[in-house]
């Protein structure tokens, strides 16, 4: 086979999507599509988010020291499209969208509840790699519909229709 030399960047497309969402010091609340999302420890049990600093989410990580990151299904697609084009800056977009939010099972952030998988982490660490901030977390809590959860506490992620 042969090979061409493509243009040095990130092009690796991780998977599954995720919206990651935060809540700041006056009680707002805000979300935003991340595709730098990843485990980064399996024991202890951490995630990972790249964020620009210049995203509204961006302070409310910072003050608050907590994330959610929530993972979309299929169905979730005008949301995942609406609050990763959409800042926080002009508006309530999560308002605007029609968002079901729900209180953190433990950490003081909101749950988008119309996705189907959440994880909520603390932040332990961050780095900043050049254009995004990466927030270490450490996973606090994983939930999802119950349909989902089967006996030994594992997702089915196989019936989770993820986008
Ligand atoms: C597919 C996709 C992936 C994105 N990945 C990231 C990301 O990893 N980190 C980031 O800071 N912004 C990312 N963004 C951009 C934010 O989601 C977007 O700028 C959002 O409107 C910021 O909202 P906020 O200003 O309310 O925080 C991504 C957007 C899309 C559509």
């Amino acid at each position: 086979m042969e090979k061409s030399t493509a243009a040095i960047r990130p092009v690796m497309q991780p998977a599954p999507k995720a919206i990651v969402s935060s809540r700041n010091k006056k009680g707002e609340n805000n979300a935003l599509v991340v595709a730098y999302c990843c485990n980064c420890s399996y024991d202890p049990p951490m995630a990972m988010v790249g964020i620009v600093p210049s995203r509204y989410s961006y302070d409310m990580i910072k003050e608050s020291g907590v994330f959610v990151v929530n993972l979309p299904a299929k169905r979730n697609k005008a949301l995942y499209d609406y609050v990763g084009s959409h800042s926080r800056r002009d508006g309530d977009k999560l308002a605007e969208i029609g968002a079901t939010l729900r209180e953190g099972e433990k950490v003081p952030a909101p749950v988008l509840a119309d996705c189907p998988i959440h994880i909520e982490c603390e932040v332990v660490d961050s780095i900043r790699t050049g254009s995004h901030e990466m927030f270490v977390g450490k996973i606090v809590s994983v939930h999802a519909d119950k349909e989902l959860v089967q006996e030994d506490g594992s997702i089915d992620f196989s019936a989770a229709d993820l986008l």
